[in-house]
């Protein structure tokens, strides 16, 4: 029998039965492909094209993008394949679908809030970021930025970051064209979008790429990015490598999970899991492939921050023949990656409401898009000169507070929250089932897969975690010995 939403529907320990449905107004994605692509979607985002390349760049290039990947398949992939095990089993979003898996009131739903909190919070400044992407974008295509130096297009950066009136305007019709697609539901909404513009945004990096690859710079950049330069590499680097990975993939804020209760149980989520990371680390790299041949044929260091995208890369673009185009494609790809992620943001929150509080998707989204934009106002006006809000949290803007919260304290507490749940509360049939499902030889990488949703992934999240908060500083190990002992050490010997 159906449950209503008011139920206790929680599934025993021992339970492997689907539970029980929900209303079925939530929806369903219209098959394995679109989910993929909405992942995909989801995760490829500002993070791939913005920051990937410069942490990179910061890091040292080829050794980090070796850590990066480890990460990926050993702490990132395998919390994602967790994280959609459970909106899979559940078929609910992440405050009901932990509750249902555990108890009401137990306290594991505290990483279902945590979740809708930390997607609340990430879209409110990640819409201001998308609508510097949309303001470039227009500037590209106006040709504006045709015939004017590089000083000047430098410029327009600090111009956009201090104005009230472009940072608040892009970030509404961000936010606006975000909710339109979620409002129109899980098949038809962000489904479609995501067919649409996953396959855009790839067939736009292509082109880029070719172009960059015929640029002076191409030699150079591929020894940057997969030569091992292993001096630049720090201790903190590997740490951000992590923690890169879990924004990356978008995972500790169920996102995944509330895109995995969209899928039907018995789908094989190990293979959907492996393409949505695959895709994403491909994705990240092929944007260093684009970013670093045309800043480096423009004689630019690839160490400049996160003022690579939008000081360096505007003035390379227009360097190159057909410059107003190649920037435009740029920017739209830019916009196009922000979407399908905000999108998904938006999801889970409105998805609480939905499952929870039997809201309808129209209210749901409507109010959390509303709220969300208001709550995006102080970071869209973080950068605005005598402003109230340049300098809120102990001397960061909060835009930077609500950035460094999110990234570095909800982000991974939230994975270890999955990986602790998914390796030792959530029942061993089901967990057995649901990640068997699909294929007989899933079977012997289960045991692999459990000893590091049990083990490994926890002992590297609490690792980050702890030097993200400054508890923690694993530099230490790694650190000299001071040169006098070490002169005496010679001396003595
Ligand atoms: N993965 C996105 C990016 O790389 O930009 C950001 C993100 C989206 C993080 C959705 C978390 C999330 F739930």
């Amino acid at each position: 029998m159906a449950a209503t939403l008011g139920e206790d529907t929680h599934m025993t320990d021992s339970g492997s039965t689907a539970p029980p449905a929900l209303n079925s107004t939530r929806g369903n994605w219209g098959g394995r492909f679109g989910f993929i692509l909405a992942a995909a979607g989801s995760a490829v985002g500002l993070g791939n094209i913005w920051k990937f390349p410069y942490i990179t760049g910061e890091n040292g290039g080829g050794a980090f993008v070796l850590i990066y990947l480890i990460c990926i398949a050993l702490v990132g992939l395998p919390i994602l394949i967790g994280e959609v095990m459970i909106g899979t089993a559940t078929q609910r979003t992440g405050v009901p679908a932990f509750r249902t898996l555990s108890r009401p009131g137990s306290p594991w739903m505290g990483f279902g809030w945590m979740g809708v909190a930390a997607a609340v919070l990430l879209l409110s400044y990640y819409g201001v970021v998308a609508g510097w992407t949309m303001h470039y974008a227009w500037l590209s295509i106006t040709g504006t930025f045709a015939g004017q130096d590089a000083e000047t297009i430098r410029g327009v950066f600090g111009k956009v970051f201090s104005s009230a009136g472009l940072n608040l305007s892009w970030q509404l019709i961000f936010m606006f064209l975000t909710t339109l697609i979620v409002l129109r539901g899980i098949k038809g909404g962000i489904e479609l979008a995501s067919k649409i513009m996953v396959p855009l945004l790839g067939l736009m990096l292509i082109a880029l790429m070719i172009k960059a690859s015929t640029t002076d710079g191409f030699a150079q950049a591929t020894d940057f990015i997969f030569g091992m330069h292993g001096d630049d590499l720090t201790p903190g680097g590997i740490l951000e490598a992590v923690g890169h990975a879990f924004f990356s993939l978008s995972i500790g804020m169920c996102c995944m999970l509330a895109y995995g209760s969209y899928l039907k149980r018995g789908t094989n989520i190990v293979a959907s899991g492996t393409a949505i990371a695959g895709l994403d680390t491909l994705i990240a790299l092929v944007a260093c492939m684009v970013l670093f041949p045309i800043t480096f044929a423009h004689g630019m260091d690839p160490e400049s921050g996160p003022g690579l995208v939008f000081m360096n890369m505007p003035v390379a673009l227009m360097a190159l023949p057909g410059g107003s185009f190649w920037a435009t494609i740029f920017f739209i790809l830019l916009f196009v990656a922000a979407l399908t992620s905000a999108i998904s943001l938006l999801e889970v929150a409105s998805s609480y409401f939905i499952d929870d509080l039997n809201w309808s998707r129209e209210k749901a989204t409507i109010v959390c898009g509303l709220a969300i934009t208001v709550l995006g106002i102080p970071s869209a006006l973080s950068g605005v000169p005598e402003g109230i809000y340049s300098e809120v949290f102990f001397g960061k803007s909060w835009f930077d507070g609500i950035d460094w919260a999110v990234s570095n304290v909800m982000l991974p507490l939230g994975g270890l929250g999955v990986a602790l749940f998914v390796g030792w509360r959530m029942s061993a049939t089901l967990r057995r089932e649901v990640f068997t499902a699909g294929s007989p030889t899933l079977a012997s990488l289960f045991g692999g897969w459990l000893f590091v949703i049990q083990w490994i992934a926890p002992a590297a999240v609490i690792i980050v975690f702890l030097q993200a908060i400054g508890v923690l500083d694993i530099g230490m190990f790694f650190a000299e010995a001071p040169a006098a002992e070490l002169d005496t050490a010679t001396t003595t010997d």
